[in-house]
């Protein structure tokens, strides 16, 4: 598909869905998740070749620590697995990451591991790759207010830019485009503060079947949507 046109800056993906693949063919939901995470592979890749500039993807939510401890310990697993895998190969080719959430919850080793990817990218030019790990979006904000509070910030100091600079997200652009598969159309939690004029793609394809080919089309999606920011006919150029 022929990808001219505005390419959304930052771009957030809800990638949902894996349990249901695993379920409608009878196997475990882990296996959803292991195919999940192969898509998660090929659409890093197939955001970096259209030069997106971030890339934030929820990969754990804080709600998700409500499942069975065994489903949660087999992510884990498969996070470490990918991180020790996949990582220096990213890092490589230039991109800059960086994670999202109350991390100090994750096991030590895989803090130990995002730490340094994160230390690893930090000079590097390319795509900002944003895991949403153990995060939370209300939980996020409120962080950012006790921060203010604890740096004793005078109410008339407290601006949209500056709140903006107290979120996990900060230096980062808001989203353009947040995309959600599985067919669910919330935003569990998802980006609140920063999710205020991103354009919403819904689809009903399940993660473990979002290949490049639906990214584009997410992305296709996108550059027909007019953004209007509150205004009239205002032809927002991204
Ligand atoms: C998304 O898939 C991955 C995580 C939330 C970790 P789900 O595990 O939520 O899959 P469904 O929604 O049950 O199908
Ligand atoms: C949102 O998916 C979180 C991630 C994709 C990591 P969930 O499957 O946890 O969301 P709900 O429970 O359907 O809202
Ligand atoms: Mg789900």
């Amino acid at each position: 598909m022929l990808l001219s046109g505005r390419i959304p800056a930052h771009v957030a993906i809800i990638m949902d869905g894996n349990g249901r693949w695993a379920e409608m063919r009878g196997l475990p939901r882990i296996e959803g998740h292991k195919r999940g995470a192969e898509r998660t592979r090929e659409v890093i890749t197939a955001a970096t070749e259209v030069g997106v500039n971030t890339l934030t993807l929820y990969a754990f939510s804080l709600e998700n620590w409500k499942r069975p401890d065994e489903e949660v310990s087999m992510l884990m697993k498969l996070l470490e697995f990918y991180l020790k895998k996949e990582f220096s190969e990213l890092i490589k080719r230039g991109i800059v990451f960086r994670t999202i959430g109350e991390i100090w919850r994750l096991p030590e080793n895989i803090q130990a591991l995002l730490k340094d990817a994160e230390e690893k990218s930090l000079r590097n030019k390319g795509m900002n790759l944003v895991l949403a790990l153990s995060y939370g979006g209300r939980n996020e904000i409120i962080r950012a207010v006790k921060k203010a509070m604890n740096l004793g910030v005078k109410p008339g100091d407290v601006t949209e830019a500056y709140f903006d600079s107290l979120l996990d997200t900060s230096g980062l652009s808001a989203p353009d485009l947040i995309i959600r598969t599985s067919g669910e159309k919330r935003i569990s939690n998802f980006l609140l503060w920063q999710a205020a004029y991103a354009e919403l793609h819904f689809t009903d394809t399940l993660w473990p079947d979002f290949t490049r080919e639906e990214f584009f089309l997410a992305l296709h999606d996108y550059q027909m949507r007019e953004r209007r920011f509150g205004t009239v006919n205002a032809r927002a150029e991204r």
